[in-house]
């Protein structure tokens, strides 16, 4: 499918750009420097099977962060909501994505919510399989039904340059590992999480996925209910309240769509019932929301009248 380019978006590009001055590239994982900072791209996938674009949207980037919206979707569907909220909370944290403190100071040491790294370290320890090789291709198998795209895989250089300097969330598994929170082998969940982190794809894949959580789970292409309706809520939900950090409150009040960042500056925006947003912009801001992905957004959503509230 031919994705047109849109001259009204593309001034809305165009305005948003001007942000990426006052953005940083990601460097803390070590590849992710080499992106363009730049750049700013979106598609917008319509529920019809119908695309809108501006920007070089055949630019591919990991999705870091946005992967937790759908690895939670995938152990949702597998354990169901009891099992999986006895392992990670519901709440908005207000600190920042890789914080490690409120796992000491909430008691059971669980982590708030599945958004944040800790969260989204137990959600993957979850994910079925028989061998490390298993989990990953049942990850990306689940991945490319979403996108409804057989070519989807990860970046072997972003995974293994997260992987070799990922202390920080190391730090957190074993700490989880200790209060039995999760389980097995630390080192197979940070390979895990390291390539489903590094899962990369372009903004045209991006918004069709955001359309599916449009649709309520439902696939705009194939029919295909991918993930149940309840499931798909739930996600939405986490996208609204923890879904850009501790950013969530001001974005949902300024932007008011369900979107979910990751630091490689990718964001997923949802309208629901009506079409899916892929942003890829990787210059971010102190929080790690892609600086000019959110300007775009706040643009559209005063454009097109987006907000849920
Ligand atoms: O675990 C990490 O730190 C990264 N793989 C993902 C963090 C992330 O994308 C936060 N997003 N804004």
């Amino acid at each position: 499918m031919v994705c047109r380019h849109n001259d009204e978006l593309e001034a809305l590009v165009r305005e948003a750009k001007k942000m990426t001055g006052r953005g940083k590239v990601a460097d803390y994982i070590p590849a992710l420097a080499e992106a363009d900072e730049n750049d700013l791209s979106v598609a917008i996938y319509y529920t019809e099977n119908t695309c809108l674009s501006a920007g070089d949207i055949e630019k591919t980037f990991t999705l870091q962060s946005i992967s937790k919206v759908l690895s939670l979707a995938l152990v949702l569907m597998d354990y169901g909501k009891d099992r999986v909220f006895s392992y990670v909370g519901q709440e908005p944290t207000g600190d920042p994505f890789n914080s490690i403190i409120k796992l000491e100071t909430v008691n059971p040491s669980k982590p708030l919510n599945p958004m944040i790294n800790a969260g989204a370290l137990v959600v993957t320890s979850l994910i079925k399989g028989k061998s490390a090789k298993d989990r990953l291709d049942y990850l990306l198998a689940f991945i490319r039904r979403l996108a409804n795209n057989e070519k989807i895989t990860y970046c072997q250089n972003v995974a293994e340059s997260e992987y070799k300097t990922s202390m920080i969330n190391r730090a957190m598994c074993y700490y989880m590992k200790q209060y039995e929170i999760l389980h097995g082998d630390v080192e197979s969940v940070m390979d895990l999480y390291t390539k489903q982190c590094a899962i990369e794809m372009n903004s045209l894949d991006l918004a069709k996925i955001g359309c599916v959580f449009a649709l309520n789970g439902k696939h705009p292409e194939t029919g295909e209910q991918v993930i149940p309706k309840d499931v798909a809520r739930i996600c939405k939900t986490f996208m609204v309240t923890c879904g850009m950090y501790n950013a969530s409150g001001e974005f949902a009040i300024k932007i008011g769509v369900p979107a979910k960042s990751g630091v490689s500056g990718g964001i997923m925006g949802i309208s629901p019932y009506d079409f899916g947003i892929g942003i890829f912009g990787p210059a971010l801001d102190e929080k790690g929301n892609s600086i000019a992905g959110v300007k775009l957004l706040e643009l559209m959503s005063e454009t097109y009248r987006l907000s849920i509230f």
